[in-house]
């Protein structure tokens, strides 16, 4: 068995078929899948699909893409929308500083905020970070909450991943550990114990080796949970029991 611990199944490239993904997902093994909404709209709409489908929880939060039309009302809507029962987490939220869609100066006041507010809610983080790892350690760093959570599409060094391992949060790996390029990215999870490690597709995106260029779903987490198996030399079934207790434990699905 599988968890998907990071997909965007709310996103409109799988308005058409939904259903048919999460039949695919199950079908491959895949018994959770967590998706992130990154806007208001696709927060409310990722409960929905949590609340119709017994195996997708939801996560709520404002990507650092959006965090530049965040107001007041924002907040007191996702406070709200936590309530929920099927969100497991905040999220996903952090600094981009590659597309850098909300001025950098935006991003990390509105990483701080959220933080705090996930503090408040209770719930453990989803840390995006692109191009950040420098300013996204040291907020981590200074955060005074409880540091629950995971670094999601992790991109860092392995210095990195130990200061965030240090630190209490789990370590997220996409399918992008796949792709022929990702050496450095395979050393690093070699070095990771895998009772750190989660698996994720980040669904539409990401599809991993050999269905690069398709649009990416969750059944496709085997693939690199499969890659994940070689490099440590594990059986598959074991990894995915593990990615998936440690998946459970971080966001407290029972
Ligand atoms: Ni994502």
């Amino acid at each position: 068995m599988f968890i998907d611990s990071h997909a965007h199944l709310e996103m409109r490239a799988f308005d058409r078929d939904r259903d048919e993904v999460i039949t695919r997902a199950k079908e491959a093994g895949v018994d959770y899948i967590v998706t992130i909404g990154t806007t208001l709209a696709d927060c409310k709409k990722a409960i929905s699909i949590a609340n119709k489908y017994e195996s997708v929880y939801a996560v709520v939060g404002i990507h650092p893409h959006g965090v530049k039309n965040i107001n007041d009302l924002t907040y007191e809507s996702l406070k709200e929308m936590a309530k929920a029962e099927k969100v497991v987490a905040y999220g996903e939220i952090g600094l981009d500083f590659f597309r850098n869609l909300s001025p950098r100066d935006v991003q990390i006041k509105r990483f701080g905020e959220q933080l705090e507010l996930a503090s408040e809610i209770g719930l453990p983080v989803v840390i995006h970070d692109r191009e950040a790892h420098v300013e996204t350690l040291k907020i981590l760093k200074g955060w005074k909450g409880n540091r629950r959570g995971i670094v999601h599409c992790f991109s860092g060094d392995y210095e990195m991943a130990k200061k965030c391992l240090d630190m209490g949060f789990y370590i997220s790996i996409p399918g992008t550990i796949t792709f022929q390029k990702s050496e450095k990215l395979r050393e690093i999870v070699g070095k990771i114990p895998i009772e750190s490690l989660l698996v994720e597709t980040d669904s539409p995106y990401l599809t991993p080796h050999p269905k690069r260029g398709k649009r990416n779903e969750p059944a496709n987490v085997v693939l690199t949970a499969r890659r994940i198996a070689e490099i440590k030399g594990l059986p598959l079934k074991e990894v995915g029991r593990i990615t998936s207790e440690n998946t459970k434990n971080v966001f407290g699905i029972t």
